[in-house]
């Protein structure tokens, strides 16, 4: 079971009118987390309020009067569920049997059933049927033999086995927001007269720029003006060392005049390649450090999840293109491979989030068998970030839309800045460097390319059931990419295949128009034109998007869409021929009527499996 959910938490120094306004806002940056239901506790003048229920945060702020609470301190929470239906009993805040005590809680705790017996036996009353409800009783439980707040609160927190992020608030201490970490991450917010508590920066930012990033069995309180930490075995943490600065704009957080989070970012992709590019060319010893270790590396592997492994396909098939010898790997498939895996190996772990679970876990698990691991995120304070040995910062700017697409371009750039690093070849390296240098022209002139026949395309497929994505070597990894796409935000069945394997199974299903996109990247491969022939020869609709200058007559001839793509080099195909894709996923999806930024049943950042 997995789930992932958003948390934020407020406390301020002096009484404010507006704080149910401060936590819709908090919370509608948070929903990409997760959006199947929303709640706060606030508490006000010695009292605590819980409003919460099944929707967007827009209905409920709206149904349950969010925006009429004022108070000092509370904390909210948006839940996205994949077991139970999501219900009003099971949203959080939860409470305790005097509702003195709320909590919100992201991960599971994998020992809840003995816990409520445990303390149904004690008397305590449940009303929902969430592992979560327990904490809440747990702390009362301890309060009643004389505990304050946050002793109590720490002793239950001790007594949880699984993976977390807690934050509680109790109405006998108004003003200590209660929280507590194990794997699932967690933030604090250091303001003016302001703490806040939360499972990401979006919801931070807009009220401060310096935070404190939980460690694993941390432990401890926020108050306006003040922020305790210790370990849970109860040794106190310096905080002066762990505040640091975060330099996003809260700006790249707004939508600006797009209509959706999706299209702003495919659009941004000239300008945030450009900032991953110009990082890593500055950011020397950020780089130095992780050739230095992969330049050693008998075998690299690459894992990711979902986008991040498409990425990583597309990275180790560039880096045995070069001579090296690489494999990408599931996350989640990882654990059985790292058997084999020697220290004399690195692990490339590639995650936009930083905080993926599947990725996190088979990392630490390369680790503990001494191998090192070079980390490509985009959240430099993350988890995966910290643990690793090394690690590059993408510099993409904050991806809001669930689907993955600047993210996906900058992780593919990064990969390939690497390889061409590790290839000790200046000249050459200069040579692409160039081609590179070029990205914010060419993705420009690709969008514009493939914009109207995207919009066009899009209300054939939009009527479709199914879509084959077929490319040969480099165009297999964009094709996976291009099918997961659509797949998200559009809700068509679509599969990705190597082009001369769709011979051996796939094209069993291809009749009068079925669908059918190819993507040629770099040279030509000759033997692609034969698999463009025969799927037309079954009466395929066939879509084929090429380099400009490759486009033969029997490509033309074969198919009934060509898209001519600008590229100047193998690299700059490698980097920008998923965005024709990423725009056709967009206006099938909008084209459909769905909201593409909020795929039903994902969420962004999947921390607990
Ligand atoms: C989720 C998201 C995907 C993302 C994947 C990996 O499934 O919906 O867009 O590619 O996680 O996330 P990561 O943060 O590790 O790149």
């Amino acid at each position: 079971m997995f789930r992932v959910c958003g948390i934020i938490a407020i406390t301020s120094s002096s009484r404010r009118e507006d704080l149910g306004h401060l936590f819709v806002e908090a919370l509608k940056r948070l929903e990409y987390r997760g959006y199947d239901s929303v709640g706060i506790a606030i508490v006000d003048q010695n009292n605590l309020y819980i409003a919460k229920n099944t929707g967007t945060v827009e209905s409920v702020a709206k149904s349950e009067g969010f925006t009429f609470f004022s108070g000092c301190s509370g904390i909210g929470h948006t839940r996205w569920a994949t077991h139970g239906a999501p219900t009003k009993n099971n949203s959080h805040p939860h409470t305790d049997c005097s509702k003195k005590i709320a909590v919100v809680h992201n991960g599971i705790i994998e020992n809840y059933s003995e816990l409520k017996s445990l303390l149904l036996s004690r008397g305590h009353l449940f009303i929902s049927d969430t592992d979560t409800e327990v904490v809440p009783h747990l702390i009362e439980e301890f309060k009643s033999t004389g505990l304050d707040a946050y002793s109590a609160f720490k002793k239950a927190i001790s007594m949880l086995r699984g993976t977390f992020a807690i934050v509680a608030i109790d109405v006998s201490e108004e003003r200590k927001l209660l929280f507590a970490r194990k794997v699932s991450p967690l933030i604090i917010g250091v303001g003016r007269g302001l703490a806040l508590v939360s499972s990401d920066i979006v919801s931070v930012l807009p009220f401060t720029d310096r935070v404190i990033v939980l460690n694993d069995d941390e432990v401890g309180y926020a108050e306006p003006d003040r922020v305790f930490i210790e370990t849970i075995e109860g040794f106190p943490v310096d905080i002066s060392k762990r505040v640091v600065k975060i330099d996003y704009h809260i700006e790249n957080f707004d939508k600006g005049p797009y209509e959706h989070y999706m299209i702003k970012e495919i659009y941004e992709q000239p300008y945030f390649l450009t900032q991953t590019l110009s990082g890593l060319i500055s950011s020397r010893d950020e780089v130095e450090k992780s050739v230095k270790l992969l330049e050693v590396a008998d075998t690299i592997y690459l894992i990711g999840a979902g986008s991040s492994y498409h990425a990583s396909l597309l990275g180790a098939l560039y880096f045995r293109y070069l001579g090296f010898r690489a494999q990408a790997i599931i996350s989640s498939e990882a654990i059985p491979y790292l058997r084999s895996v020697k220290s004399g190996d690195v692990i490339v772990a590639v995650s936009q989030s930083g905080e993926t679970i599947d990725t996190l876990l088979a990392m630490r698990e390369s680790m503990r068998r001494g191998v090192r691991v070079v980390a490509i995120v985009n959240n430099p304070l993350s988890t995966i970030a910290r643990e690793s040995d090394a690690y590059i910062y993408m510099r993409s700017g904050p991806e809001i839309c669930v689907a993955a697409t600047k993210t996906f371009t900058s992780q593919v750039l990064v990969l390939l800045y690497l390889g061409l690093m590790l290839m000790k070849d200046h000249q050459h390296t200069e040579t692409v460097l160039r081609t590179l240098r070029k990205l914010p022209e060419i993705t420009t002139s690709i969008i514009k390319s493939a914009e109207d026949t995207a919009r066009k395309l899009a209300k054939k497929l939009s009527s479709e059931h199914s879509v084959y994505y077929l490319g040969r070597v480099f165009g297999y990894p964009i094709s996976a990419e291009a099918a997961l796409k659509i797949k998200e935000v559009a809700y068509i069945h679509a599969e990705a295949y190597p082009a001369g394997e769709s011979k051996h199974g796939p094209i069993a299903l291809v009749t009068h128009r079925f669908p059918v996109i190819f993507t040629i990247i770099g040279e030509l491969d000759e033997l692609i034109e034969g698999n463009i022939e025969e799927m037309k020869a079954r009466d395929a609709y066939v879509v084929t998007y090429a380099p400009r200058d490759k486009t033969t007559s029997v490509i033309e001839k074969n198919s009934d869409l060509v898209v001519s793509l600008p590229q100047a080099s193998l690299e700059t195909s490698l980097v920008t021929y998923v965005i024709p894709h990423q725009l056709l996923a967009y206006y099938t999806a909008v084209e459909r009527g769905y909201n593409p930024d909020r795929p039903r049943n994902l969420a962004k950042t999947v921390t607990v499996f």
